[in-house]
C-alpha cells in the first residue's frame, strides 16, 4: 500500500510518551511541512510557536486541566491564528485591517490553523513520532497569551504534544462512513441507527482502554454540547481584537 496513505489511515492520538527528544531535524521537518501548507488568499493566517522548555510546558500542562501528557512529551506546538502579519501588510498601504472582526475572516482563518495542524500530524507520523492536540489551552487564553508572548490579533487556538511513543493507543473507532461520505447530496439515511451502533462500539471501546465510566459517545457528545462551551474564550478573543459584529 502507499506508505502516506497507510500513515494517514493508522491516524491515532497518542497519550504516552517516552523521555527520548525529538531530534531538531525532524521538528524542522514537521514545522517546514506545515509552513507549506495552502492558505486562504495567500495570506499566510497562522503562526506555530515552538515550546520545549520542561517549565513551560509544565505551565501549559496546568492550563489545559493538568493534562500529564503536555508536561511529558518533549515538544508542544501552538497554533496561532495570526492576523498580526497581515495587518503590519495593510499598514504599508494605510489600511486599517477588519476582517479579524467577521465571521468569515474567523473562519478562513481558522480554517488555515485546521490545515496547519493536520499537517504537522501527518508529518509527525510519518517520522514515526506520535501526537495529541490539545484544544484545552483554551481554558485560560490571557494565561497562554502571556506566556507565548502573543501581539495582537494573534489567538492560540490548538495545541500538538509530540514525542517518541511508550504505549500505542489502540485506533478509535469512528462513525459509520455513511455519516461522514455523501455522494452528490447529503443524506440523513441510517443516522440514528448509526448512532445507536456507534454508542455501543465506542463504549466497549473505552471500556477496553480501562474506562469505568466508558460513556455512549451521544451521552458525552450532549453533556458537552447542550452548553456554551468556554464562554470566556469570546472576551479572551475580543481582548486580542476578535470582536465578532465588530
Ligand atoms: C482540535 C482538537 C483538540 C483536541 N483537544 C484534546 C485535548 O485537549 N486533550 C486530549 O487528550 N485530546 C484532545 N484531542 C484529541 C481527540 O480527543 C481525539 O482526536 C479524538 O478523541 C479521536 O481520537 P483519535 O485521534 O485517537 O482517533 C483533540 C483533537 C483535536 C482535533
Amino acid at each position: 500500500m502507499n506508505p502516506t496513505i497507510e500513515t494517514l489511515r493508522n491516524h491515532r492520538s497518542d497519550r504516552s510518551f517516552t523521555d527520548a527528544p525529538v531530534s531538531d531535524a525532524d521538528l524542522a521537518a514537521i514545522v517546514d511541512c506545515a509552513h507549506r501548507a495552502p492558505t486562504a488568499m495567500n495570506g499566510q493566517h497562522v503562526s506555530v510557536v515552538v515550546t520545549r522548555d520542561a517549565a513551560a510546558r509544565a505551565r501549559i500542562s496546568a492550563v489545559a486541566n493538568g493534562q500529564p501528557w503536555i508536561a511529558k512529551a518533549p515538544v508542544f506546538i501552538t497554533v496561532v491564528l495570526d492576523y498580526h502579519k497581515t495587518a503590519a501588510a495593510l499598514a504599508r498601504h494605510g489600511r486599517t485591517q477588519v476582517v479579524q472582526t467577521s465571521l468569515e475572516g474567523l473562519i478562513s482563518g481558522v480554517t488555515d490553523v485546521g490545515i496547519v495542524l493536520g499537517t504537522m500530524i501527518a508529518a509527525a507520523h510519518a517520522l514515526g513520532l506520535g501526537v495529541v492536540p490539545i484544544g484545552s489551552i483554551r481554558n485560560r487564553l490571557p494565561e497562554m497569551i502571556a506566556l507565548l508572548g502573543l501581539p495582537a490579533d494573534c489567538l492560540p487556538i490548538v495545541g500538538l504534544c509530540i514525542g517518541h511513543v511508550d504505549r500505542q493507543a489502540p485506533l478509535k473507532p469512528r462513525l459509520a462512513l455513511s455519516t461522514f461520505r455523501h455522494d452528490e447530496r447529503y443524506s440523513e439515511a441510517g443516522l440514528a441507527e448509526a448512532i445507536e451502533a456507534y454508542d455501543r462500539v465506542l463504549a466497549e471501546h473505552l471500556q477496553n482502554a480501562g474506562r469505568k465510566d466508558a460513556p455512549a459517545w451521544s451521552q458525552s457528545i450532549a453533556g458537552a454540547y447542550d452548553h456554551k462551551p468556554r464562554p470566556e474564550v469570546d472576551q479572551a478573543a475580543a481582548a486580542q481584537g476578535f470582536r465578532i459584529g465588530g
